[in-house]
């Protein structure tokens, strides 16, 4: 077990820079970070307190879950240790339901989102700062292909599927048509994957009930979208990083040191331990993450990047936490992943970076998800483990001692 104690982490930063590269969205949405506003500017966007603020459909998004985090994280706030919440980042952004959730209802202050798709990070910094032009080219698409239906926007869709950056594009065109690939696949294909397999809603014959238009409807995106450039104008959505989940928790006390310890939560939302391979490009299979399956060549469930997250989480995290995953009982049986109840930092990092040790509560809570390969919602039980002080982890029938 000595090389879980010094885990890689799950991808290179070189790889990633090189495809944030060529998708046009380099690390952040600029390259000068927006100075820190002491003043928040309100929110005035009807989506606010809406039920679904996402542009995107994403697999294994978390709206369901996200008013249960909005309780914990309240909940924490009515302590000494935790008064306000100034920044939430998300490093496994994906559809980014429960930060738009937090932020709406003003349970935290700004967010901060990242992902390891480099796709799904061009959507959201297109979304933020490039507002209009997406709108407009999302309206495009529906007038000439979505709306036609059958082969016209069939063909649309293989287009897409194949679509790449060409390195000769400007890189603002690079990353917007890159946003527009990615909210065409994830509003036309099958449960809204975006890569892999899975095919366009309504089949390639479009012979269902269901045709390829029907999760586009074009008013709504664009409330959607209009509502993610409000949140960038009024700097309560901070910025977009294309980073792995180490580098983003990395990265973080660096470029908000006022924030720590207290002031800074991260949610984590990874692929989980169960079926990510099929949903995501960048999921914890280091086979690559297409269909492939738990069990690799050897017979031996490979679970090294679970692994990591959970050595990092325990030891390295400067700032409190919150983490749902399925639950699968080998999270909180095995004690290289979250079976201890407290985290265990090396005397160095205690001295030089102040990583605490604080406690790790976990809870147990019953939602409604659609997970690929599922028609409408089933309900599973999701584990949600974090650092948050233990006294105001709520213990009810919601949320149960896992
Ligand atoms: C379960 S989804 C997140 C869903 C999201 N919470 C929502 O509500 O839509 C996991 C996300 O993690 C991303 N991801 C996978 N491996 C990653 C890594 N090593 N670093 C950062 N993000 C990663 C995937 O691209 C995917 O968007």
């Amino acid at each position: 077990m000595t090389t879980v104690l010094s885990p890689p982490t799950s991808i290179a930063a070189s790889e990633l820079a090189r495809s944030a590269d060529l998708f046009g969205t380099g690390e952040a949405i600029s390259a000068q970070a927006r100075p820190w506003a002491a003043e928040l500017a309100p929110i005035s966007h009807n989506l606010a307190r809406g039920r679904y603020q996402s542009p995107l459909r994403y697999p294994g998004a978390k709206s369901s879950l996200a008013p249960v985090i909005a309780r914990v994280i309240t909940s924490a706030k009515r302590s000494r240790e935790v008064p306000e919440i100034n920044l939430l980042v998300e490093p496994f952004a994906g559809g980014a339901s429960a930060s738009l959730r937090m932020i709406g209802e003003g349970v935290v202050d700004r967010i901060l989102l990242a992902d390891a798709d480099p796709l799904v990070v061009a959507f959201w910094q297109a979304a933020a700062d490039d507002t209009e032009r997406l709108v407009d080219r999302m309206h495009d698409e529906w007038k000439r292909y979505v709306r036609c239906g059958g082969a016209t926007a069939v063909e649309r869709w293989d287009y897409w599927r194949g679509w790449n950056p060409r390195p000769t594009m400007k890189r603002r065109n690079r990353r917007l048509t890159a946003a527009m690939k990615c909210l065409f696949l994830n509003r036309t294909t099958f449960s809204g994957i975006l890569h892999g397999k899975a095919g366009p809603i309504g089949g390639r014959a479009q012979s269902s009930d269901y045709p390829i238009g029907c999760r586009w409807n074009p008013d709504a995106i664009a409330e959607r979208l209009r509502y993610i450039g409000h949140l960038y104008d009024v700097g309560r959505l901070i910025d977009v990083w294309c980073k792995d989940w180490r580098q983003t928790l990395d990265d973080v006390p660096e470029h908000y040191p006022q924030l720590l310890p207290s002031r800074v939560v991260a949610y984590l939302d990874p692929p989980y331990v169960e079926k990510s391979s099929v949903l995501y490009r960048t999921s914890f299979d280091p086979r690559g993450g297409y269909g492939g399956e738990r069990i690799g060549a050897s017979g031996i469930a490979d679970d090294t990047l679970h692994l990591s997250l959970a050595d990092y989480l325990r030891t390295k995290a400067q700032f409190r936490w919150l983490l749902s995953y399925d639950n699968h009982p080998m999270l909180t049986q095995n004690t290289w992943l979250y079976g201890h109840d407290r985290m265990n930092p090396s005397k160095s990092d205690r001295e030089m970076l102040g990583v605490r040790c604080w406690r790790i509560s976990k809870r147990l809570v019953s939602t409604r998800y659609s997970a690929a390969g599922r028609v409408g919602k089933r309900s599973a039980n999701e584990l949600l483990i974090t650092t948050l002080p233990p006294m105001t982890v709520p213990l009810d029938e919601q949320l149960r001692l896992a």
